[in-house]
């Protein structure tokens, strides 16, 4: 049993001693740290740690209860138990003995230990609950209290877990499907008048918050006391970012700094609406129509990302997609741009490609015929750097087969045209009205996200006669070669997309669409969402924000198979919420 010796915590790394999943999804991990200061407190139940596995793809650590904890010279063998939830507690779930983890920790207060008469009475006076993984903490605390003096409370959904050293007089274990222990959840098993009747004194509980917020009812019902380990998002786990404060009776309280453990009567549970459910669907329809034209489905490959939609045709089905978007095509072939043209950073990807391509005669001779012949639908993306040369441009794609043109007045790298078009509402409106009036076919106008004013350039060219809106292109952006003293760019500055841009780009989405929504029907067109794409969630994001259909862009690159994974992604997710086509949840956020 760990015993504190002082209030500090610190930064070390830890080793992997043993990992093994105890139940599906569940595992147990030792890790053999040093305590960095003299003085620093060893680990006790109820603290956590903020655990990040040292090669690590996530920016932020997670936090961890104390499972256990033994001491041994100036080394902590501490274990957790970690339930595999999203990628932070799967790189910690997938480590190799040896491997080291950044710890900060022990953080956070203890559980209190009930008064000595309580553990000492005829009579067990103490509870114990833990729902879930909630159990670690509360099962850690009961090895502090002698064995047989209190009752513990196991609810899970399926099987149990993490009760290996719970000592309690009874030990009572429900699960939601009734494959162990009582069917049921915790207000099966514990009541207030349960309480009543057993004569509890003190309730510790631990687990997801509706479980919580129940202890708290049933325990202020009984008149009695109860102590809850609540969880939080937690970015610093130290007090300093106030990000995770929950609110008590006294004013807001830091979850990772004043708690994880507080006083039950002194918590203020939010009101949540709860979520309707639909019946699950089987094989839900995934095609959208965008002005006129039928796409399997809405997942399309972005421009300049997918060359002319063979390039990867050796390493993918790119027949999977709805769509492909051609690179931009200019009337005349362009070499692009000098220099680095491609600058990674964290989660995104900086380019300056400039627009090379070979030319729209080239490309309706050569690369047309073969896009045709693919099954997504093809669509030109056009560019240009004078409107004369849109038009021109727009003139030869109307005579051929192709089914749509995405108008790029978005370019960040070229020095004429390009986003100069998109920053304007004026010059949007011009380039999109002369081109509308050079060709028939459906129009896709793809807009910068670098424009001051976004809602007036979609309106602009809304009212020039575009079909539909495709955003967002590349953010303007620069790096620095700090050793040679230069910009990495001969242009100075290029476009940043990849998953870094996401959470703005699908802000953007949101206000377009919300401001669609605003113009009478017969003006609203469809929106076509993209912007750092790389997972099926990020695809639901968008066309619950209000997208029609996405693209991918850069997560392609990294990973060829997103394309697979995104459009089964996306029908597996709406097979279980009972959505049979995407109009049923597309924008479904705007009306919330
Ligand atoms: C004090 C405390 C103790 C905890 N103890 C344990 C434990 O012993 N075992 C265990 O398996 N889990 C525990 N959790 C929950 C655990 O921190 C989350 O499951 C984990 O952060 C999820 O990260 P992820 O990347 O796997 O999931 P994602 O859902 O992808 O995470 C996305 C973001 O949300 C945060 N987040 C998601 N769920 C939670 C959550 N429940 N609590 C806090 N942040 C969350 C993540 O840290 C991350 O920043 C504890 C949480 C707190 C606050
Ligand atoms: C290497 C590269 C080249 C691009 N070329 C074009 C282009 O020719 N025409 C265009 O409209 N957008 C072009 N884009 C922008 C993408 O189509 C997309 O709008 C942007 O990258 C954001 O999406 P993402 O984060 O999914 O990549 C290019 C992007 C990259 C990374
Ligand atoms: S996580 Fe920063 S204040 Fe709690």
């Amino acid at each position: 049993m760990c015993k504190e010796n002082s209030t500090k915590a610190g930064i070390s790394v830890g080793k992997v001693i043993s990992l093994n999943e105890v139940k599906s999804g569940i595992f147990h991990l030792i890790l053999k740290t040093e305590l960095v200061h003299k003085n620093q407190s060893v680990p006790q139940s109820g603290q956590f740690y903020m655990l990040r596995s040292s090669i690590s793809k996530v920016l932020l650590a997670r936090p961890i209860s104390v499972y256990s904890c033994k001491t041994q010279d100036n080394f902590v063998f501490v274990e957790f138990l970690i339930l595999l939830k999203g990628q932070g507690t799967k790189e910690l779930c997938n480590l190799k003995i040896d491997d080291s983890v950044e710890m900060t920790g022990p953080l956070g207060n203890t559980f209190p230990l009930p008064q000595e008469d309580l553990q000492n009475a005829d009579e067990v006076k103490i509870a114990i609950i833990g729902g879930g993984i909630g159990v670690a903490p509360v099962a850690g605390f009961s090895t502090n209290l002698k064995p047989h003096t209190y009752d513990f409370y196991a609810c899970f959904k399926s099987f149990s877990y993490g009760l290996e050293n719970v000592k309690a007089k009874n030990l009572v274990i429900t699960t939601d499907d009734g494959t162990e222990g009582i069917k049921g959840m915790l207000p099966s098993v514990f009541t207030a008048d349960d309480i009543k009747q057993k004569n509890y004194s003190v309730v510790y509980a631990c687990g997801p918050e509706p479980m919580l917020k129940y202890v708290q009812k049933v325990c202020l019902e009984a008149g009695i006391t109860c102590y809850l380990s609540m969880e939080q998002r937690m970015a610093c786990g130290l007090g300093a970012c106030l990000g995770c404060t929950i609110t008590t009776t006294e004013g807001n309280k830091r979850c990772c700094k004043d708690g994880p453990v507080f006083e039950g009567s002194k918590l203020i549970f939010s009101e949540k609406k709860p979520m309707e459910r639909k019946e699950k669907v089987d094989n839900p329809d995934l095609s959208v129509n965008i002005s006129g034209v039928k796409f399997e489905n809405p997942v399309i490959a972005a421009s300049g990302t997918f060359g002319f939609g063979t390039e990867f045709q050796d390493v993918i089905d790119v027949n999977l997609l709805g769509g492909i978007c051609s690179k931009g095509l200019t009337l005349e072939p362009k070499p692009g741009n000098t220099g680095i043209r491609l600058q990674e950073t964290p989660s995104g990807l900086i380019n300056s490609i400039g627009l090379e391509n070979p030319g729209i005669k080239v490309f309706i001779e050569k690369k047309l015929p073969t896009m045709m012949e693919l099954k997504p639908v093809a669509i030109a993306n056009l560019s240009g750097s004078s409107i004369e040369t849109y038009v021109e441009g727009a003139k030869l794609l109307d005579k051929t087969e192709v089914p749509m043109i995405e108008l790029n007045i978005s370019c960040p790298n070229v020095k004429a045209g390009g986003m100069a078009f998109g920053l304007d509402p004026q010059a949007a409106f011009e380039v999109t009205n002369a081109v509308r009036k050079a060709t028939s076919k459906p129009l896709i106008v793809k807009l910068s996200p670098n424009a001051p004013d976004l809602k007036a350039i979609a309106f602009s060219v809304i009212k020039a006669g575009a079909n539909a809106i495709s955003l967002v292109n590349t953010f303007q952006a620069m790096a620095i070669d700090i050793e040679k003293e230069q910009f990495i760019f001969d242009n100075i500055k290029a476009g940043l997309a990849g998953p870094a841009i996401k959470p703005i780009a699908l802000r953007m989405v949101y206000d377009i669409c919300y401001a669609i929504k605003t113009l009478p029907k017969e003006q609203q067109v469809p929106v076509i969402g993209l912007g750092g794409i790389s997972t099926w969630q990020d695809a639901v994001e968008f066309i619950l924000a209000g997208a029609d259909a996405i693209q991918i862009g850069t997560s392609i690159f990294a990973n060829p198979n997103c394309i697979k994974e995104i459009i089964n992604g996306i029908s597996a997710w709406m097979a279980r919420k009972g959505y049979s086509k995407i109009e049923e949840f597309k924008g479904k956020m705007i009306f919330n």
